[in-house]
């Protein structure tokens, strides 16, 4: 383990689930609870890079020794995001970001009244899409949890949201996705497997991507 190894390197790391508001006591979220995010901060914060953690909702303490950024919605992780993508060297998209938000935030309580209430989401905007568009030479790492076809559900998000590398995880497995301290992760790239870890704690699986990742970034950058 080389503690220098990102050094001076500038990480950005989105983590947890995002909260998309209906009105003043309620929102909409999902189940993720930023463990995989932090550790891969925490393990880039190890590694010697100058770390900013753009958190949602999570279940566990901030780590610290890095800059947090703590959001709310997917809107305004994007803002978080894209003001400070320019200064990046890598970024790894492990957020569990809702695809849609209520398309309005009632100001106040809704009150109980009919036997139905309908409810309209709207779309959110795809971070790790605009990342993709915007991006100048960041190495970019997103994350797919899927339920089947991992690898070809992989890819296809690899190659439309213009990522460097995807972390697939099979969140129907025992062990692996959404809470739980283990994960088994299958990394791509655009040709194909590039590694298949097996069931590990969440903190070996972010020491492992951050390797990947910081490998891949030498390989890629023009030494000055
Ligand atoms: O399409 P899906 O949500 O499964 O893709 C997962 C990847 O895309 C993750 O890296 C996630 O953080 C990112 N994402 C995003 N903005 C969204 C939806 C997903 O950045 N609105």
């Amino acid at each position: 383990t080389d503690r220098t190894r990102l050094a001076g390197r500038k990480v950005l790391v989105t983590a947890g689930g995002t909260v998309e508001r209906l009105d003043p006591v309620r929102y909409f979220t999902n189940d993720s609870s930023g463990k995989m995010g932090y550790a891969i901060a925490e393990a880039a914060r190890d590694l010697g890079a100058e770390v900013t953690l753009v958190s949602a909702k999570s279940s566990i303490p901030l780590p610290s020794g890095m800059t947090v950024v703590q959001v709310q919605s997917a809107e305004d992780m994007y803002h978080a995001v894209m003001d400070r993508l320019d200064t990046m060297d890598l970024v790894f998209k492990s957020a569990a970001v809702a695809d849609y938000r209520p398309a309005e935030t009632a100001p106040q309580k809704i009150k109980k009244s009919e036997e139905t209430l309908t409810i309209t989401l709207v779309k959110n905007p795809d971070i790790l899409e605009a990342i993709g568009r915007r991006k100048t030479g960041q190495f970019v790492v997103g994350f797919a949890a899927e339920t089947e076809n991992l690898e070809e559900h992989a890819l296809r998000k690899l190659n439309r949201k213009n990522c460097d590398l995807i972390v697939a995880n099979d969140v129907s497995v025992e062990g692996a996705g959404f809470g739980t301290d283990t994960n088994i992760v299958r990394v791509y790239d655009k040709d194909g497997l590039v590694e298949a870890m097996p069931l590990m704690s969440k903190k070996e699986v972010a020491g492992r991507l951050l390797r990947l990742a910081a490998e891949r970034m030498t390989r890629q950058r023009v030494s000055p």
